[in-house]
């Protein structure tokens, strides 16, 4: 079930964790030229920080031009999960630290129709989960602590990004790397070159006062140092 990520493609996902949540609607038509919406469901357990639950992301769902990615910091993901799913979310990522049995998680995830996504937080290796990682169709490199939008940019993520890379090229697999905190015009080049094909940023976009070209900008960055990894 890969229909959220062809892995040959690069994706540019804005967070609305930096959105005007008063003008919400109007916050995701600004960013429509986007392949999908990144949505930031933290819990006040796994992470300092409390945003959307489910009932919220419907109703994103709902009112987005474009598909939802629901990256959710939250525990007890094997039970939460699946209610992301039935959600609408097109994509749902849960963190490997928040999940008691991560491959049954993303089986059943399958099953709904949803894509999956597994996220490392920066100190959790990538190692483990190389030998299981077609169970997934994205595996989510955290480049900041998560939990807050505006963060810098933890250079130190960049070889497990190159690493990861290089374990699913390897074994011909079609995973999608996703990067999540501090991406920018600045740093983007730079995700794109380990390996990266799924940029999330938040501030980037949402501060910007021309969020559509912000968009295309980070694009074309992108794909000027990326093909390389992507293309067939
Ligand atoms: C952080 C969230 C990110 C956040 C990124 O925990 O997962 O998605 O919104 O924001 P920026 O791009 O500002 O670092
Ligand atoms: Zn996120």
């Amino acid at each position: 079930m890969n229909s959220a990520y062809a892995t040959d493609g690069q994706y540019i996902h804005p967070s609305i964790l930096n959105a005007d949540f008063m003008r919400i609607g109007e916050e995701l038509d600004r960013i429509s030229s986007a392949d999908s919406v990144h949505v930031d469901v933290m819990d006040n357990h796994f992470v300092p920080n409390l945003t959307f639950g489910a009932a919220m992301v419907e109703q994103i769902v709902e009112r987005s031009p474009i598909p939802v990615d629901a990256h959710l910091m939250i525990e007890d993901a094997d039970r939460q999960a699946p209610v992301f799913a039935e959600a609408g979310a097109s994509s749902v990522t849960f963190h490997l630290e928040a999940a008691a049995a991560p491959i049954r998680l993303a089986r059943e995830l399958r099953r709904k129709n949803t894509a999956v996504g597994v996220a490392l937080r920066p100190a959790t290796p990538v190692e483990p989960l190389l030998d299981v990682i077609g169970e997934f169709d994205m595996l989510l490199v955290m480049t900041v602590e998560p939990g807050f939008g505006g963060q810098s940019f933890l250079e130190t993520m960049l070889p497990k990004i190159r690493r990861a890379r290089a374990a699913i090229s390897e074994s011909n697999l079609q995973v999608s790397i996703q990067v999540d905190g501090g991406v920018s015009r600045e740093t983007i080049e730079r995700c794109a070159e380990a390996g990266a094909n799924v940029f999330v940023a938040g501030s980037a976009i949402y501060r910007a006062h021309d969020a559509a070209a912000e968009i295309s900008a980070l694009r074309d960055l992108a794909a000027a140092h990326g093909a390389h990894h992507n293309g067939h």
